[in-house]
């Protein structure tokens, strides 16, 4: 990921080190890489190689940090600590923050269309998903979705569902549905992991509410208790820790069903496992 980085800032005379500064900055932060496992993952499972995943693992990578920079500004979620690090615009300002998370929301659209492991239709496929599910109906609008919540005095646990299913279901389906893609799987195995990702995302978003109640900046590497301090509605203020946690459960065994119509799925089963008893 950082070697695509780096050979992007090769082919420019542009002094542009501070916007490749501030990009690599958020990347190589060390997240815990779960969107790009499951693309390495599904594209094993339907037979692919490595490096098939490997553009769709960088690309998505770059989305989804690309959302964590804008999610972390002033005018969004006003955070200060992103995976143990000044965010991106407390390191560098807001101005290249946004231009950074710009550039890091294209770059995978190249990845994508150059890489040699992908044939010319998987590139069109994979550049498809991403974009529907990044987009306006997915991952962007659930964050709008989000910012209104703010003022809104009630959210209903449906009305919670949909902006979750956006904001974070939307990137881990299209990471499972890439991964299948790659991996060269069938309509059928494509639709298994898209259901699969929604509701390891809801779950996934489910646990995240509750962390930043029950952990610690320490341990989560970003601050706790913004949610409250942002009027967020969450799982935990529209369901509370207890029920959130047995829906986050529910989630996981429908998650686990979804993995039938594959094969070689230990790794999978036990991650989906470990999602939901994550203390990070
Ligand atoms: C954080 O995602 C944003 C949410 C969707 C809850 P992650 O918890 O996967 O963040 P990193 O990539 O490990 O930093
Ligand atoms: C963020 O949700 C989802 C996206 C960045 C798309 P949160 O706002 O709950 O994520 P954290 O808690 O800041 O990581
Ligand atoms: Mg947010
Ligand atoms: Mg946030
Ligand atoms: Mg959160």
């Amino acid at each position: 990921m950082l070697r695509c980085v780096a050979q992007m800032q090769e082919e420019t005379d542009m002094p542009l080190d501070m916007l490749y500064d501030a990009m690599r900055h958020s990347l190589s932060a060390g997240g815990k890489r779960i969107r790009p496992v499951l693309i390495y993952e599904f594209c094993r499972i339907c037979g692919g190689t490595m490096e098939q995943a490997d553009a769709a693992a960088c690309a998505m990578e770059m989305t989804h940090t690309s959302s964590l920079i804008f999610d972390d500004l002033p005018a969004m979620d006003n955070d200060d600590m992103r995976r143990g690090k000044p965010s991106c615009h407390k390191a560098f300002g807001e101005a290249a923050a946004i231009l950074a998370g710009d550039a890091l929301i294209v770059a995978p659209f190249r990845i994508l269309a150059n890489h040699p492991a992908l044939t010319l239709a998987q590139k069109i496929e994979l550049i498809s998903v991403l974009s529907e599910r990044e987009g306006a109906n997915g991952m962007i609008g659930g964050q709008l979705m989000d910012m209104q919540f703010e003022t809104q005095e009630q959210v209903t646990a449906d009305q919670l569902e949909t902006m979750c299913l956006g904001k974070t279901g939307a990137l881990m389906e299209a990471s499972c549905k890439m991964g299948c893609i790659c991996g060269g799987g069938t309509p059928e195995q494509q639709q298994a992991a898209a259901a699969y990702g929604r509701a390891v995302g809801l779950a996934f978003q489910m646990i995240d509410d509750i962390l930043d109640v029950t952990s610690t900046a320490e341990l989560l590497g970003k601050p706790i208790g913004s949610d409250a301090q942002e009027d967020k509605k969450t799982f935990v203020t529209v369901l509370g820790i207890e029920e959130a946690q047995k829906c986050a459960q529910e989630l996981t065994s429908y998650a686990h069903a979804q993995l039938d119509v594959f094969e070689n799925t230990e790794f999978l089963h036990a991650l989906t496992d470990a999602l939901l008893v994550r203390v990070q």
